[in-house]
């Protein structure tokens, strides 16, 4: 059967499918389509199945321009990119790439920023290859010691899980807010469960992991930046609209929090939503910026890469993806 694969990916999941016996159809331009490129491209294809990216709006109007397709199989771990009640009502399957598979990448990534962030590597590093440093110095880009501090990571899925084991090896405290606790984890770790406005009254810093959806949308806010701490720093390497981005900006510049990393935006691929605004994240010092590369290590990509084909070859075969969202 035929796979339309709408962004090239590492090549794994392509040669499974080829040795599968499937027909691979890839997109030949690296970068995505627009919405009305993919469906004039789904029409002329009629694939069987559609390995699709999180930048690929999935809604009726383009699973109706391909009656063929069985299913749509996403390359992330993220899938508000779907309509998942339009697939519903058209009995069209959903997949996504699971966590286990790039819960690794993503908590490194995360850990990466929150200790760029305390000791404020990004600055420094530009700072010196600007020319600026003429010597040692007692004040030179003082940071924050993480050791002892208090973590506060706000959805303890797999991802906000390893964030919390990475933490422990240097010697923070650990507090997490999710729907429920999860006494299990609080026995293998030093992790506390806290409500969200005790966890953000606590926490030097804060990391959320959670999916975005309407309940997690500006999950924080005016409201939450108020509560923290001046010194907090705040990361977010979930989906940018979890973050009130004018809010944050905000509270940069009102010193309600000290500094702010993330991998994914409100408005992307644009960094800020309002380039009139006189407030840019671009602009300010203690704030870090990654371009959505949380899961971009090479061992990530290769596995989501076969676990998307993997959901493919089982919806072709009449079986249920192992990966399947309902
Ligand atoms: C990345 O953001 C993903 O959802 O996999
Ligand atoms: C959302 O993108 C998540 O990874 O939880």
């Amino acid at each position: 059967m035929k796979v339309y694969v709408t962004r090239n990916i590492p090549a794994s999941g392509i040669n499974l499918l080829k040795t599968t016996g499937h027909e691979v159809v890839v997109n030949p331009d690296d970068r995505m389509h627009t919405k009305d490129e993919l469906i004039a491209i789904l029409k002329k294809e009629k694939p069987d199945a559609v390995l699709s990216l999180l930048t690929d709006k999935i809604d009726g109007e383009v699973m109706d321009s391909a009656p063929t397709v069985k299913i749509f199989a996403n390359y992330a771990v993220g899938f508000d990119n779907f309509d998942r009640e339009a697939a519903k009502r058209r009995n069209i399957l959903l997949s996504n790439t699971p966590s286990e598979v790039l819960s690794d990448s993503v908590a490194e990534h995360t850990f990466a920023l929150i200790l760029a962030l305390a000791h404020r590597i990004v600055e420094s590093d530009n700072f010196t290859r600007s020319g600026r440093y003429k010597g040692w110095a007692p004040f030179l880009f003082l940071g924050t010691l993480l050791k002892g501090k208090t973590l506060g990571v706000i959805g303890l899925g797999r991802i906000g899980a390893d964030v919390v084991k990475h933490s422990m090896g240097i010697g923070m405290k650990c507090v997490y807010y999710d729907v429920k606790p999860n006494p299990d984890f609080e026995k293998q770790t030093n992790a506390r469960f806290l409500s969200m406005e005790d966890l953000l009254k606590q926490s030097d810093v804060v990391s959320v992991h959670v999916p975005l959806n309407d309940g997690t949308r500006h999950l924080l806010s005016t409201k939450q930046f108020n509560m923290m701490k001046p010194t907090a720093l705040v990361i977010n390497t979930s989906r940018g609209p979890v973050v009130d981005e004018k809010a944050v900006l905000q509270a940069l510049a009102d010193k309600k929090i000290n500094g702010f990393a993330c991998d994914v935006f409100e408005c992307e691929p644009s960094i800020d939503c309002d380039p009139s605004d006189h407030l840019e994240l671009k602009a300010m010092p203690n704030v870090i910026l990654t371009p959505h590369i949380a899961s971009a290590t090479i061992e990530a990509r290769e596995d989501m890469s076969k676990m998307a084909a993997e959901n493919i070859i089982a919806a072709l075969s009449g079986k249920t993806p192992p990966n399947q969202i309902k």
